[in-house]
């Protein structure tokens, strides 16, 4: 969840910690901080409550030199957000600075240790005690003193390590955490995330779970030696450019990151998904009986999404969970099933969680993420990448129509190798190499939805209905509604409404109704009728051409046609375009919703 970030090299350290912290702002933003050594100067640290994209003017007032120095951007977990609490957190001496991305579970137990050992604590978090871990154990080598502290530590740690008494060096040690070595020119970088280093280098190496590594102005060090390797974006893929959200950006790159997903994985002619990372895996798909899908969030609504997918054209019985509870079900899932873990930052703990249950059974696990060389991209047995690009908003929505579209390559590759037909599968493939064109014409609908959200932005509840395809659907159109906009919004099956949320129906209660011209349209029909008779304000998102629906509609955002089990992809660019701009219209912060952060590292 936090952001780290360590420098040495030939430049000052001051600008390169603090460009890259902003660059990884999204993984958290109560708190910043830093520390930089210099070696005629001393060291400088630094922390500050809120967010360092609002922190310029202190910033640009700063003198900070020095050649070395690490850096955080917080998502609180243990511990208020106040300055004490901030990283980087130091050992009794102020020599040793630690910056600390994960949960050290024992803390409790290791803090009494310590305190009884004569060391002073002056946080509340889990972190000051891995610097006073490392003091402990320090007689001179860094190194060796992070991986004696290490050793005592259960939980989740992406840590970058300085001391005063061992200069010229940072350590880094990594596990449960992302972390990575950026190679630069006369220069290494450390970080828990690809966008903090990229302005630097694209030559990057992940760390494996366990190892911890050393910088030093002219090398690094890990305990296994490999080759470096390429990050596939730029940094302008990390920048918003002309747009003022990150949200916008990447809605806006719809089109272009669904061509990216799709790009070169379909045979149209043989009506097939041509999935290279699933090829080791070939024949053991053949035998699946069941798929159990298990993601969080915006992810699991692509998942339910993959169970209606799933079962109408690859045949096989899919079952979604939360990926949070499935590890604590009594599950019956078995060598039969293949796991199929879908999380955009391959960093989620609860899903990295489910898949380590299911491997421990024996059971066949697949991932699609959108992070190469994650740790879900490490422990799945095979898996597709999204290639949608860095995702900095946020909330959700190019790796959500991304998984989308990868989930429905899925179906068709695994239908294929069952009884979909030829003739259906070739219209699936066909149709999904229009849909970055289709998503691209659902884009225009713009201009209506920021005028819409004029009328819609001083609600305090609402409620979005779909069937089918497009249940999932509902529900993220509501997420995404509640976590930028802050106003009260529920997803339901439209068929559900009669037992029990229609109560909440009245005068001009606000219901997005996703209704497109599909097998379910008429019973969607009905469930808006039930609603018009108790006055509720519908907007409804329909297919173009049906004029029908404006005589039942209060309001009508038209998408483009596709076939039912892509609707999803279109039908959900209304909804995401729709939270954004009530969420402006509310003055709300878009890009760092309130308590949220992106990439979920702890359970
Ligand atoms: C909502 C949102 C979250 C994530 C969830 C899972 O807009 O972004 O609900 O979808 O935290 O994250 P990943 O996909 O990284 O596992």
């Amino acid at each position: 969840m936090c952001g780290i970030i360590g420098y040495i090299g030939k430049q000052e350290a001051f600008p390169v910690l603090i460009s890259g912290l902003k660059r990884m702002e999204y993984r958290g933003y109560d708190s910043f901080g830093f520390c930089i050594h210099d070696n005629e100067n001393g060291t400088t640290t630094f922390k500050k409550v809120g967010k360092i994209s609002a922190a310029d003017q202190v910033l640009g007032d700063m003198k900070v030199s020095g050649n070395m120095g690490h850096a955080h951007t917080r998502w609180a977990t243990h511990g208020g957000v106040t300055e004490a609490n901030a990283h980087p957190h130091l050992d009794c001496k102020g020599s040793i600075s630690v910056v600390h991305n994960g949960i050290v579970e024992n803390y409790k137990e290791l803090k009494k240790e310590l305190e009884a050992e004569g060391h002073t604590f002056i946080s509340q978090t889990d972190t000051e005690v891995l610097a006073h871990l490392i003091e402990k154990f320090f007689d001179g080598n860094l190194e060796q003193a992070v991986k004696k502290a290490v050793g005592r530590v259960r939980g989740t740690y992406g840590i970058v390590v300085l001391s005063k008494d061992d200069p010229n060096k940072i350590v880094a040690a990594r596990s449960g955490s992302p972390l990575l070595i950026g190679i630069g020119e006369d220069e290494y970088l450390v970080a828990s995330d690809p966008a903090a280093v990229v302005a630097n280098t694209k030559k990057v190496v992940y760390l494996n779970e366990g190892e911890i590594a050393t910088l030093t102005p002219d090398n690094y060090s890990i305990y296994t030696e490999r080759e470096p390797q390429e990050i596939d974006w730029n940094v302008e893929d990390v920048e918003m450019g002309k747009y003022p959200h990150f949200m916008l950006k990447e809605i806006m790159e719809q089109p272009e990151s669904l061509r990216n997903s799709l790009r070169g994985r379909l045979v149209p002619d043989e009506g097939k998904a041509k999935l290279g990372g699933l090829m080791p895996i070939e024949e053991r798909l053949r035998d699946i009986e069941r798929i159990y899908v298990i993601a969080c969030g915006t992810a699991r609504y692509a998942a339910l999404t993959a169970e209606y997918m799933l079962e109408e054209y690859a045949g096989i019985t899919a079952k979604v969970d939360a990926a949070s509870e499935f590890r604590y079900r009594k599950s019956t899932i078995d060598r039969n099933c293949a796991m199929l873990a879908i999380s955009q930052s391959g960093e989620t703990a609860d899903t990295l969680a489910a898949i380590r249950e299911a491997k421990s059974k024996g059971v066949l696990t697949i991932g699609v993420t959108n992070a190469v060389e994650s740790s879900q991209a490490r422990e799945t047995d095979a898996g597709v990448y999204n290639h949608a690009g860095p995702e900095i908003g946020v909330a959700s929505t190019k790796a959500f129509t991304s998984q989308l579209a990868v989930l429905a390559l899925l179906s068709l590759y695994l239908g294929r190798q069952r009884q979909l037909s030829l003739v259906m599968g070739q219209r699936i493939a066909n149709e999904l190499i229009r849909i970055p064109d289709l998503v691209q014409k659902a884009l225009e609908c713009e201009p209506q939805v920021r005028e819409l959200a004029a009328k819609y932005k001083d609600c305090g509840n609402m409620l979005f209905m779909g069937r089918k395809y497009n249940y999932p659907t509902a529900m993220e159109g509501a997420l995404k509604m509640k976590e930028l906009s802050y106003i009260h919004a529920e997803g339901l099956a439209s068929g559900e409404l009669k037992h029990g949320p229609l109560a909440l129906v009245e005068d001009g209660f606000p219901v997005v109704a996703i209704c497109p011209s599909d097998s379910v349209y008429e019973k969607n029909v009905s469930n808006i009728m039930e609603l018009k008779a108790r006055r509720a304000r519908i907007l409804a998102v329909a297919t173009e051409g049906n004029e029908d629906i404006a005589g039942i509609a209060d309001e009508v955002i038209y998408i483009p046609k596709t076939l039912e089990m892509l609707t999803p992809i279109v039908a959900v660019v209304p909804l995401q375009l729709l939270a954004y701009h009530v969420a402006l219209a509310r003055g709300c912060d878009i890009d760092k919703p309130r308590n949220l952060a992106k990439s979920v590292t702890v359970e």
